[in-house]
């Protein structure tokens, strides 16, 4: 069911232990009530989602994050400065956590953000309690950023709902940061920086490494793929649909002017569109994007969805 602005409609989905996809200041997620096992177990079955790989819980308040999750002096000054916001940290799971268990695929840490999206915190404080949400895709596959791609991949089943509002205006998932070891880890770069991070700690952030067994448990290194293949850190040629950035234009253009976070709200929705194509090339080529600032998580996503982790010895 499309449930337009409706929170108390959208709250009783989420209490019959129905699938609630919602917009956030980062994408859409696919949310459930994080303590009910059946209906987090529909996430996973609706996106067909490996169930080792935990879930995010959206919270809205420090007070109901720490129902669920243990914050120490660290995570309270990061959690101060970059809540509400798009960073998700990954603490200590609290003893008395009222989670079901295959939120946390039944690790010990949870992972944990609260949005800045009006309507997911509207949702969020009319729920009063933890929404366990992913991303809204199939697993592996490219994230869906417009109600209508959502509607069409998962509107069929009975127990999903859409619950509409304004669009994610970042356009990549959340910066992940794992604050549960003494070393903090960002698992997945996003628009919260690893400088702004370190800035705030004043202590060294590192990058998990894709070789290490402590990545993210469900980093998978080929994700948010398109159907047709994909080139990236490529210049124009005739066989393929170009995604331009700045003055290297193409079919579409990330961004004209060159701004890495107007890129960063339309790699998804542009990438979308030119695989979406029919009849035309069974290639996609993007420019390449620089290194720098949310630069490196739109690099991140590119290089996984065109295998890039594939041709590398991972083991
Ligand atoms: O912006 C976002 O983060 C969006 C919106 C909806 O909040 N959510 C999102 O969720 O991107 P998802 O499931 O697509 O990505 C969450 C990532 C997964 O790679 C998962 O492995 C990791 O977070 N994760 C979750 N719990 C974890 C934990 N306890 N330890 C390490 N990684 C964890
Ligand atoms: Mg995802």
């Amino acid at each position: 069911m499309i449930i337009q602005k409706n929170l108390p409609m959208a709250c009783a989905a989420l209490e019959k232990g129905e699938v609630l996809a919602f917009p956030t200041e980062t994408v859409y997620g696919l949310g459930a009530d994080a303590s009910n096992q059946n209906a987090v177990a529909r996430i996973f079955e609706m996106k067909g989602r490996p169930s080792f790989n935990p879930l995010i819980c959206h919270v809205s308040c420090l007070d109901m994050a720490q129902r669920i999750a243990i914050l120490d002096e660290r995570s309270c000054k990061i959690a101060k400065e970059f809540w509400p916001g798009p960073l998700t940290l990954v603490l200590p799971k609290a003893q008395n956590a009222d989670l079901a268990s295959n939120v946390t695929a039944g690790l010990e840490t949870v992972a944990v953000r609260i949005p800045h999206h009006t309507g997911a915190r509207e949702l969020l404080n009319s729920f009063q309690k933890p929404i366990a949400a992913p991303s809204v895709n199939l697993s592996g596959q490219i994230t869906l950023m417009r109600p209508e791609d959502i509607w069409n991949t998962f509107g069929h089943f009975e127990d999903f709902n859409l619950f509409d509002g304004d669009a994610p205006n970042v356009g990549l998932e959340s910066t992940i940061l794992d604050l549960s070891r003494t070393i903090p880890l960002i698992l997945r770069s996003g628009f919260i920086t690893k400088e702004a991070i370190e800035n705030v700690l004043e202590e060294t952030v590192l990058y998990c490494d894709n070789k290490e067994e402590i990545r993210a448990p469900g980093m998978m290194l080929r994700h948010y793929a398109p159907k047709k293949t994909l080139i990236i850190n490529t210049t124009p040629q005739n066989d393929m649909l170009f995604l331009g950035f700045g003055n290297q234009d193409g079919i579409l253009n990330l961004s004209p002017c060159g701004d890495l976070v107007e890129a960063a709200q339309n790699l998804y929705i542009m990438i979308k569109i030119l695989d979406d194509m029919k009849e035309a090339f069974s290639t996609i080529g993007v420019a390449s994007i620089p290194e720098t600032g949310i630069g490196i998580a739109i690099n991140d996503r590119l290089k996984r969805a065109c295998g890039f982790y594939d041709k590398k010895d991972i083991s």
